[in-house]
């Protein structure tokens, strides 16, 4: 037994530094010259030295495209469609795709090497994402383990996004900067500051390093990304589900709902697991008093023995949006959250007759 787990160990060795020595001799010995990128039937077109990925010869001509794990292949967020050039699908791309983005062409641009010319299509406002210097001006604590951040642009000075999007913060880590995505917390109409809560996890580079940012110091980050669209008839009521740093772009969206729209229903459900998590409630509560559509609730998930004061709900939030949740036609729903949370709101919402284009999501 002990022998067999041995050849496993030592073939399994062989195998992993055979690889390490093929990808080492690949990047010394083979010379892909210099290989064109031509983006949407040429509205755009690169000359790149070859042998690096599409996601950084993207980045490094300034077209920034969601890459939420920073081009490690464990996100599936920097899809791109090949039109020519560029290979076969790798296994490692494969989970992160439906058989019609198979059959469409769609690929991880960090997985695909730039070794020939290649061509792809990628959504036009992509086109418009730009890169951002900012000053911190203010941070301040949430939680135990959430700050918020408040960042002034410096240049560009403005930022345009809608409600729920997200930046790509740069952070340094002992490889090179990395990229993350933070929800942006202000309001639409606040255009030039942005503002993010963010979750320290422990032994993570990009947390870590936010949290450790002070008044004056300058961050480097792209923008904005993401699907959710709010849909601007003020009849569709709103419904957010969040738990954690998930409420950044939740009160995105309720703050830019009630600039706009005084009357407009909205209904925020928080999910927590102690009174320790709670934060923005008195914010609510005063919203709430100025707006009577605008309703909140925030649920424990496992209350402590000193949280026997707390008179609102228990138990996981998906169940107070079970009970909660009024029958609407024209609605929304926008969930941010841990997958299992995402998860389990989803199935509610399914069984309440919501359709798929009505229900957006970021799992984080
Ligand atoms: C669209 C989108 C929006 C997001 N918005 C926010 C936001 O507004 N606020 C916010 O705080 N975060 C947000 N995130 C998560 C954020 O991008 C990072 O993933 C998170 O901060 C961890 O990054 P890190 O560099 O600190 O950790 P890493 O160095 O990437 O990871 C360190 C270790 O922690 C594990 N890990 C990574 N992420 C988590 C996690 N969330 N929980 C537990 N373990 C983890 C990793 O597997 C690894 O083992 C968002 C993510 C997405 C995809
Ligand atoms: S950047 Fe995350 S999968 Fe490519």
């Amino acid at each position: 037994m002990v022998i067999s787990l041995l050849a496993v160990a030592v073939t399994v060795g062989i195998f992993l530094g055979l690889t390490v020595m093929l990808l080492a001799a690949e990047k010394r010995l083979v010379d892909y010259g210099i290989c064109t990128l031509s983006i949407n039937e040429g509205s755009v077109v690169f000359e790149q030295l070859g042998g690096i990925t599409l996601l950084s010869t993207l980045y490094e001509n300034k077209v920034f495209i969601p890459s939420a794990c920073g081009g490690k292949g464990s996100c599936g967020y920097c899809k791109i469609t090949l039109i020519s050039g560029g290979g076969p699908i790798l296994p490692t791309e494969t989970p992160y795709m439906t058989r019609t983005e198979i059959k469409s062409g769609v690929r991880l641009a960090c997985q695909v090497k730039l070794k020939e010319n290649v061509e792809i299509r990628i959504p036009e406002e992509l086109l418009e994402v730009k890169e951002y210097k900012s000053v911190v001006s203010l941070v301040r604590d949430l939680t135990y383990d959430i700050k918020e951040l408040n960042f002034d642009l410096i240049s560009p000075e403005e930022i345009k996004h809608r409600p729920g999007q997200y930046v790509q913060i740069m952070a340094p880590s002992p490889d090179g900067h990395v990229f993350r995505a933070y929800s942006i917390s202000s309001p639409v109409y606040e255009k030039n500051k942005v503002q993010l809560m963010v979750r320290l996890v422990p032994g993570g580079i990009a947390s870590t390093y936010l949290h450790g940012l002070k008044e004056g110091d300058e961050v480097i980050f792209t923008g904005p990304f993401g699907e959710f669209k709010l849909n601007e008839d003020p009849e569709a009521n709103v419904v957010l589900v969040g738990g954690g740093a998930g409420m950044a772009p939740m009160a995105n969206i309720i703050y830019t709902i009630y600039h706009q729209w005084p009357d407009r229903k909205c209904h925020l459900f928080f999910g927590c697991r102690t009174t320790k998590d709670i934060f923005y409630f008195e914010n609510f509560e005063t919203l709430s008093k100025k707006h009577p559509n605008f309703k909140f609730t925030y649920a424990l998930s496992d209350p402590l023995s000193e949280d026997e004061k707390w008179d609102g709900d228990t138990g996981f939030i998906h169940l107070s949006l079970d009970k909660l949740l009024p029958v609407t036609h024209k609605r929304q729903a926008f969930l941010c959250g841990p997958p299992p949370m995402i998860e389990a709101v989803i199935e509610i919402l399914k069984d309440k007759k919501y359709r798929d284009e009505e229900i957006f999501y970021d799992k984080f």
